[in-house]
C-alpha cells in the first residue's frame, strides 16, 4: 500500500477524518509533509492520553507523610562549613553542570517570544531573564575558578529564536564553548472531542511535552553522554523564570553529597495553606511533590508540634541530581498531566480560529514526578526572599512587578552587606 493510502487509513482508524478534508485540498509537497508527520505520531498513545482526560485521579490520603528537610538558616557553623566545602570541591574540580529548562510556552505571561527573552524592568535599564541567569552562573564561575558547562533546553517552537537571541547578545559574556542548546520533545494538541488541531502551516499542531521531558531529551540529544565524557558527577536543573534562582548553591550540593543521596532540592516555606504551589511529601515511601490541587484542605492546614505546616515545603524548580540519577530517569516513562489551554487552529475550510476560551488539551510530564523513582531526597529549606521570584503571570502574583521588587530588594541587601 502506498504511504498516502496508509495515512488516510490511519486517520480513519483513529477518528481523525477532519484532517482528510483539508488534506485533499493541499498541494503534493504539503501533503507529503503532513504524511510524514502523521506517520511519525504515536496515535495509540495520543488516543490513550485523550481517554485519560476523562478519568479522575485517585488520591489516597492515608499513604502520604511529611518529608524531612534541613533549614539552611538553622544549620550549625560546622554543618554549613562541611557542606560548603564538599560542594565547592565538586564545582572546582569541574564535576558540576547546569541545565536550564526554557522550553515552556509561557502562555500566562503573554510575552511574544521565548520567556528567557523577556526583559524585566530592573534598575532602569532592565535585564533579560537569560541575562539574569547568566550573571548568576558567571558569579559562581568567578568564585570557584571554573566555567560550568551550561545546557539550555528549548522547544521546537522556540529553539530558533532562542539561539538567535543568545548569539545576538553574545551569550551575555558566557563562553559559548560551554553552552549547549538542545531541544525537547513534543506531543500534539487535541480539541475536546479528541481531534488533532491543525495549524496555519497545514501541519498538526504540536507543543512541548512538559518539563519532565528534560531527562529523556538530555539523553536523546547526546547531552548526557557529553556530560559523562566531561566527568560531570552532579547536574543542577532549574527553570528559566525565577530571577533569584541560585544555580550553584554549594550548601545544597554539599548536603546532597554528605547525605549520599541521588537527588536533592531546595524548598521554601509555603506562604499559607492556600498558596498555589506543590509541596514535598512522601507517598508510599517515595518522595513526591504533591500539587496544590491534589492536597486535601485538611492536610494543607495540618501543623506540627512547632506550629509549622506539615506539608509546607514548596517545590521551586531548584533540583539537583547525580549523573546516574539522570541516566536512570531518562530511561523511564513519566506520566502525563493534562492542561486545558487556548490554542489557535484552522477549521476544515482552512480558516484560522483564535479562541477566546480554552479549547484544547495539552499533555505535559512534570520534572518532579521523577522523584518517585528514588527512596530518598535531601531537601534544603532556603528563603523566599533570597531564592524565589518567579515571572509567571502578566500581572498580580508572580508577575514582572513582584519579581522586580524581590530582585531589587535582594540585590540592595547584598550591596549593603558588602559595604
Ligand atoms: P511552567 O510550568 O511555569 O510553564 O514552566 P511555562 O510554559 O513557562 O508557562 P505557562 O504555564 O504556559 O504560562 C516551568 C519551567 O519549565 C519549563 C519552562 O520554560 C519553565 O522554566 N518548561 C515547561 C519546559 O522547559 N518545557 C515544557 O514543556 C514546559
Amino acid at each position: 500500500m502506498d504511504r498516502k493510502q496508509e495515512t488516510i487509513d490511519l486517520l480513519k482508524k483513529y477518528n481523525q477524518e477532519h484532517i482528510l478534508k483539508l488534506f485533499e485540498k493541499l498541494d503534493e509537497e504539503k501533503q507529503n509533509k503532513l504524511i510524514e508527520q502523521i506517520q511519525r505520531l504515536n496515535l495509540d498513545q495520543i488516543t490513550e492520553l485523550y481517554n485519560d482526560t476523562k478519568k479522575t485521579i485517585e488520591f489516597k490520603e492515608s499513604k502520604i507523610e511529611p518529608l524531612k528537610y534541613l533549614d539552611k538558616a538553622k544549620l550549625t557553623d560546622e554543618q554549613k562549613n562541611t557542606f560548603d566545602k564538599l560542594g565547592e570541591e565538586t564545582i572546582k574540580s569541574g564535576k558540576y553542570a547546569v541545565v536550564t529548562m526554557a522550553g515552556g510556552q509561557g502562555t500566562r505571561l503573554g510575552h511574544t517570544g521565548p520567556k528567557g527573552t523577556f526583559k524585566l524592568d530592573v534598575y532602569g535599564k532592565g535585564k533579560y531573564l537569560f541575562e539574569i541567569l547568566t550573571e548568576n552562573l558567571k558569579e559562581a564561575n568567578k568564585k570557584y575558578g571554573v566555567t560550568i558547562p551550561w545546557y539550555i533546553m528549548t522547544s521546537k517552537e522556540n529553539n530558533e529564536e532562542t539561539v538567535k537571541f543568545l548569539k545576538k547578545h553574545h551569550y551575555f559574556g558566557y563562553n559559548p564553548k560551554y553552552v549547549t542548546i538542545f531541544t525537547q520533545g513534543e506531543l500534539p494538541l487535541l480539541d475536546d472531542q479528541g481531534q488533532l488541531l491543525m495549524g496555519k502551516d497545514f501541519k498538526i499542531k504540536e507543543a512541548s511535552d512538559g518539563n519532565g521531558g528534560t531527562y529523556s531529551s538530555l539523553r536523546k540529544s547526546g547531552c548526557l553522554a557529553n556530560m559523562k565524557e566531561k566527568g560531570i558527577e552532579w547536574v543542577f536543573i532549574g527553570g528559566v523564570d525565577n530571577v533569584l534562582l541560585k544555580m550553584a548553591d554549594v550548601t545544597l550540593l554539599g548536603m546532597a553529597i554528605s547525605k549520599n543521596v541521588q537527588i536533592a532540592s531546595k524548598s521554601i516555606v509555603k506562604a499559607n495553606p492556600y498558596e498555589k504551589v506543590g509541596v514535598f511529601g512522601k507517598m508510599n515511601g517515595h518522595p513526591k511533590v504533591i500539587e496544590y490541587s491534589e492536597l486535601p484542605e485538611k492536610m494543607a492546614k495540618e501543623v506540627d508540634d512547632n506550629g509549622e505546616l506539615k506539608y509546607g515545603e514548596a517545590h521551586i524548580m531548584c533540583n539537583l541530581y547525580t549523573i546516574d540519577a539522570i541516566e536512570k530517569i531518562s530511561n523511564k516513562s513519566l506520566k502525563y498531566h493534562v492542561a486545558y489551554k487556548k490554542n489557535s487552529y484552522i477549521d476544515d475550510n482552512g480558516k484560522e480560529v483564535i479562541p477566546e476560551e480554552p479549547n484544547s488539551y495539552k499533555f505535559e510530564s512534570f520534572i518532579f514526578d521523577a522523584f518517585e523513582f528514588f527512596d530518598d531526597i535531601a531537601i534544603l529549606r532556603g528563603k523566599r526572599e533570597d531564592d524565589f521570584a518567579p515571572v509567571k503571570n502578566s500581572e498580580g502574583v508572580d508577575s514582572p512587578k513582584t519579581a522586580k521588587e524581590l530582585y531589587e530588594k535582594y540585590w540592595n541587601r547584598q550591596y549593603n552587606k558588602n559595604k
